[in-house]
C-alpha cells in the first residue's frame, strides 16, 4: 500500500479532502460570475485547479542540451477543456507529460489544488496519477491477449479495489463508450476506433477528475475520429472532468472550451480560438 512520506503526509490529505470537497462546475472564465454565488464561492471557483508555473524542461541525452521550454506558465479551470495545438515537435507531449506527472520538468512548479506534484516523491506521484488523472494517448498500449474489460479494470487492480468492485465498474464504464457487449473479446480483436474506446474506458475507470489526451484521433479516419472525438466530449462533461486534449486538427480544437498553441516555447491562443468560420476538417 501506497505511504506518503511522513512530512508530506498531512499536506497530502489536507490537500486531498479539499480538492474532494471542492466543487467541479462547468468551466467558468475569469468574470463569469453566476449571479446567484456569493463571492467566496466565486473566488473557490475561479481558482484554477491546475497551476503550471515557470516551467522549463531541457532535454539532455545525446549531444547538445535541447530545450523545449524555458519560462512556460500555464492555468488550467475545473470543468475547462483545454485544446493544446502546435507544429510537431513544438513540445506539446513533453508538456503533457509534465503536467501528468509522467516525467519531470527541469525547473518550475505544477500544482493541482493544493498539491504540487513536481515535488512528489515517485511512489506518491503514481498514487496521485492513478487516482487524479486518466490518459489517453494515440497509440493505445491495450494489452492485446486480455480481454477488454481486463484491459478497462487493470487501474483498478492496481489500486488494490476488490475484484467485485473492478468488476462492476468496468463494465459500467465500457457500457457508456458503447462496448458493454464486446468485454470479454480481447483487446487485439478489436477495430482501432474500438480499442480507443476501451482507452477511453480504463482512463475513466478510476474517476479521475483530469484527462490528458494526446491525440487520441491521430490514428483514426476522420468519421471515426469524429466519433472519439464526440465520446470524449460527452464524457468530458457527464464525468465533470477537467481535460487537456493535444490535436492537430482544428475542428476539433475549436469546439474546446479554449485553444493554446505552443509556438517557439511558449504558449499563446490557438488560430483556432474564438469564433471562427466551420471549414471542414482543417489540420494544423
Ligand atoms: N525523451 C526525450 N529525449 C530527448 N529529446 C526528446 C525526448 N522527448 C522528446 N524529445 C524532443 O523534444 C521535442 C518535442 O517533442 P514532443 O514529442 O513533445 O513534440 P510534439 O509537439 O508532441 O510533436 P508531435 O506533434 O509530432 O507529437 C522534439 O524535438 C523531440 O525530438
Ligand atoms: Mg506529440
Amino acid at each position: 500500500m501506497f505511504v506518503p512520506a511522513h512530512h508530506n503526509w498531512k499536506l497530502y490529505e489536507s490537500a486531498r479532502s479539499a480538492i474532494a470537497r471542492q466543487p467541479r462546475p462547468k468551466h467558468l472564465l475569469p468574470g463569469d460570475h453566476p449571479a446567484s454565488c456569493t463571492c467566496a464561492i466565486v473566488s473557490v471557483m475561479a481558482e484554477p485547479y491546475i497551476r503550471a508555473r515557470n516551467l522549463s524542461k531541457i532535454y539532455r541525452s545525446g549531444g547538445a542540451p535541447l530545450p523545449i521550454f524555458t519560462d512556460l506558465s500555464l492555468d488550467i479551470h475545473r470543468g475547462e477543456m483545454l485544446a493544446l495545438v502546435g507544429e510537431s515537435g513544438a513540445g506539446k507531449s513533453t508538456l503533457l507529460h509534465l503536467l501528468g506527472g509522467l516525467d519531470s520538468p527541469s525547473n518550475g512548479t505544477i500544482y493541482y489544488g493544493g498539491i504540487e506534484i513536481s515535488g512528489l516523491a515517485d511512489a506518491e506521484k503514481a498514487d496521485f496519477r492513478n487516482r487524479e488523472i486518466g490518459f489517453v494517448w494515440q497509440i493505445h498500449y491495450l494489452l492485446p491477449e486480455f480481454t477488454a474489460q481486463e484491459n478497462v479494470m487493470m487501474p483498478l487492480l492496481i489500486r488494490g479495489v476488490p475484484r467485485a468492485t473492478a468488476d462492476s465498474e468496468s463494465l459500467a464504464r465500457l457500457d457508456e463508450v458503447g462496448l458493454r457487449a464486446r468485454a470479454s473479446h480481447r483487446a487485439g480483436e478489436l477495430s482501432g476506433g474500438e480499442q480507443q474506446r476501451v482507452v477511453l474506458a480504463r482512463a475513466l475507470v478510476g474517476k479521475p477528475s483530469v484527462l490528458l489526451a494526446d491525440e487520441p484521433t491521430g490514428n483514426l479516419d476522420f468519421r471515426t475520429g469524429e466519433m472519439i472525438f464526440e465520446l470524449l466530449e460527452g464524457l468530458h462533461h457527464s464525468h465533470q472532468l477537467t481535460s487537456v486534449f493535444v490535436t492537430h486538427n482544428l475542428h476539433f480544437a475549436r469546439r474546446c472550451d479554449r485553444v493554446l498553441s505552443l509556438e517557439k516555447g511558449g504558449l499563446v491562443p490557438g488560430p483556432a480560438d474564438g469564433p471562427q468560420p466551420e471549414t471542414g476538417p482543417g489540420y494544423l
